[in-house]
C-alpha cells in the first residue's frame, strides 16, 4: 500500500478491503502516534507487517506523514481521528495483532476532549478488533491513570502478560523507546506498563 496521506476515520473504513489483499501477516496500531517516532521504527524492524498510527491531532498526523514518507516507508497508514471512533467505527472484528498506547493524554481538556480516551468502551472496543492471542501494551507515567486503566480489564476477557520486550532501535532500558517515554525518563519518571492478551 503506497503512502499518499493522512486518511480519515471513513476514509481508513473503506481501505480495509485493500489491507487484506495484502500478504502482510499482521497489522499493528500506534495510538496517539504523535509525530511518528515509534511507528517509523517499527514499521522500518516489521518490513513484512503493516503500522497504522492513529493521531487526533492533525499537525502532528501530518509530520507523522511526513517523517514515513521521507523514510520510504510503504507498510504505514496515518488516520487522523479519535481513536475510539477508529476501533468502534471503522475497524472489522478480530484482524489488529497487536495494539500499542503509549502515554495516552491524561489531562484531555487540554487539547479540546471531554474525557480520557481509555475508559471501558474504548477497551471493549479494542477487545473487539484485537484477533484472539492479540495484544495490547500500555506505558504511562500518570500511576493514577494507570490504576483506572488496569482496573478495565476484565479476567474473563483478558490474559495477563508480563511485558514482552520489543525491539525496535530504542535505547537500552526503554521499554518502547517514543518521544514522550525518552522526555520522561530524562526527567526521572516512573514509567507504569502492562500488556494484556485477548
Ligand atoms: C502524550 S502524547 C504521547 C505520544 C506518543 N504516543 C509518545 O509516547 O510519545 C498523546 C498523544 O495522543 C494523541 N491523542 C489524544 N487523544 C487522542 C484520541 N482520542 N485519539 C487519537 N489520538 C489522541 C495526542 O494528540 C498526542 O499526540
Amino acid at each position: 500500500m503506497a503512502l499518499e496521506g493522512c486518511l480519515s476515520v471513513s476514509d481508513w473504513q473503506a481501505q480495509w478491503s485493500v489491507l487484506t489483499h495484502y500478504p502482510l501477516k499482521r497489522i499493528h496500531v500506534d495510538v496517539g502516534c504523535y509525530r511518528g517516532r515509534f511507528l517509523s521504527h517499527l514499521a522500518m524492524m516489521c518490513p513484512d507487517e503493516h503500522v497504522v498510527g492513529v493521531e487526533i491531532n492533525s499537525e502532528y498526523a501530518d509530520a507523522a506523514n511526513e517523517l514515513c514518507l521521507g523514510l520510504g516507508l510503504e507498510n504505514v497508514s496515518i488516520v487522523c481521528g479519535d481513536a475510539l471512533m477508529f476501533f468502534r467505527d471503522a475497524t472489522p472484528q478480530s484482524v489488529i495483532s497487536e495494539v500499542h498506547i503509549y502515554f495516552p493524554t491524561p489531562y484531555p481538556r487540554a487539547i479540546g476532549q471531554r474525557h480520557r480516551l481509555v475508559s471501558a468502551a474504548f477497551i471493549d472496543a479494542v477487545h473487539q478488533a484485537l484477533l484472539p492471542g492479540g495484544s495490547l501494551r500500555v506505558l504511562t507515567d500518570e500511576v493514577n491513570y494507570f490504576g483506572e486503566i488496569e482496573s478495565l480489564f476484565s479476567p474473563m476477557r483478558w490474559w495477563s502478560s508480563i511485558w514482552q520486550p520489543m525491539s525496535v532501535g530504542q535505547p537500552t532500558g526503554f521499554l518502547a523507546g517514543t518521544s514522550s517515554e525518552a522526555r520522561y525518563r530524562g526527567e526521572g519518571r516512573t514509567i507504569w506498563a502492562l500488556q494484556a492478551l485477548k
